[in-house]
């Protein structure tokens, strides 16, 4: 394996090694505050079908992952792959590997297909992240199940970006988002 990667990987092909790699890279990121990361649904968030994984030599530095699902926005089903789990190692950031693994998880879910949008919903201070990886933000209103498993809605203006994967930005709808479960 060459000193840096980008391995792209479904979620039951994950190797013992790869999870106590992304265990160690998540708690030592959350651990204090969020406790334990679990794979199957991680702080409570849903579970990822693809892991997008960046590697120097062996360890893990950096993690994205998706998972489809078809949701419904105004009265419309959408197919989007919805996107969580991303996180730098704190000692390479900077360096321009979160582009790198945002681009590479928009080419798995063109590779995978019958995706429409990519999605993800994230915090204020981060959006520049995301616009710098040419994802478009919108403004909805949006339910899903939350990370306590009760159903919860956000009004309008909470941080909501998409990336057009098979179908134009254009062609998003109008309309209330409701995730029909746990955001990623
Ligand atoms: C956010 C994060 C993934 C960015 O990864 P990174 O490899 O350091 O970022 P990059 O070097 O690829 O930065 C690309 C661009 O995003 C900007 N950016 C990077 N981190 C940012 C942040 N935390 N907030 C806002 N903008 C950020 C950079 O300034 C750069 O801007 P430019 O294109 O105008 O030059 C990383 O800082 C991280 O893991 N943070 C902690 C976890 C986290 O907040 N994850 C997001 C949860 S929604």
């Amino acid at each position: 394996m060459k000193p840096h990667s980008i391995e792209v990987l479904a979620h039951e092909d994950l190797a013992e090694a790869d999870l106590g790699e992304l265990r160690r890279l998540f708690d030592t990121e959350y651990l204090d505050d969020l406790g334990e990361w679990n794979p199957e649904q991680p702080y409570g968030y849903a579970a990822h079908d693809v892991h997008v994984i960046a590697r120097i030599s062996n360890r893990v530095v950096g993690h994205v992952g998706w998972a489809r699902r078809e949701i419904a926005v105004g009265k419309e089903p959408v197919a989007i792959a919805g996107v969580g789990g991303v996180l730098i190692s704190e000692e390479v950031r900077g360096q321009r590997r979160g582009v790198d693994l945002m681009g590479q998880i928009a080419q798995s879910m063109r590779d995978h297909g019958g995706i429409a949008f990519g999605y993800l919903g994230c915090r204020e201070q981060v959006v520049p992240f995301y616009a710098s990886c040419e994802w478009t933000r919108i403004v909805a209103r949006e339910r899903s199940i939350g990370c306590d498993g009760e159903p919860t809605v956000d009004e309008p203006g909470q941080p909501l970006l998409i990336l057009p994967i098979s179908v134009p930005l254009e062609l998003w709808p109008e309309g209330d988002i409701d995730l029909r479960g746990r955001p990623w």
